[in-house]
């Protein structure tokens, strides 16, 4: 008999359906799903480069079971904007020299996203606490909290929520 079970999940503001065992993680169940914009890095909760919004809040979906997201919104880094419509992280990052291999990008975003719904005016050690559990192996991080910043006084200037 199959351990598994058809679960619904809210993603991007679409549902989607998959059949999971118990142990299968959220990262696992998105990739499996097709949004391979949500990276795997070292599938322990040490990267931050699997980082998902789960209503609202940034988790390490590695660390979460996909049945535990049944019922809530989750929102990966295609949910914030697109190309044609990019976020103001997504065009900080990209235009700030905030993006050299971009695997790290979209945890360093949902992460960031979630800490200025938070704090919309964080200071630098603010950002610095905010982006503490995502990793970057390019960058050297300054020109990530610059672009944080940025996309933070862009979004204050407009009276937006992040
Ligand atoms: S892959 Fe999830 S924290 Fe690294
Ligand atoms: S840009 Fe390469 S890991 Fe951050």
């Amino acid at each position: 008999m199959s351990r598994e079970k058809m679960i619904r999940l809210r993603i991007n503001g679409r549902t989607e359906q998959i059949s999971v065992p118990p142990h299968r993680t959220l990262l696992e169940a998105l990739r499996a799903l097709g949004h391979v914009e949500v990276k795997s890095g070292c599938e322990k909760g040490d990267c931050g480069a699997c980082a998902v919004l789960c209503d609202g809040v940034a988790v390490d979906s590695c660390l979460t079971l996909a049945w535990l997201a049944e019922g809530r919104e989750v929102t990966t880094i295609s949910g914030l904007g697109d190309g044609d419509t990019p976020h103001p992280l997504q065009q900080a990052f990209s235009g700030g020299g905030g993006i050299q291999c971009g695997y790290c990008t979209p945890g360093m975003i949902i992460a960031a996203k979630s800490m200025l719904d938070d704090n919309p005016d964080p200071s630098e050690e603010d950002i610095r606490i905010g982006l503490s559990g995502n990793l970057c192996r390019c960058t050297g991080y300054t020109k990530i909290f610059e672009a944080v910043s940025a996309a933070a006084a862009v979004l204050r200037s407009k009276g937006e929520s992040p």
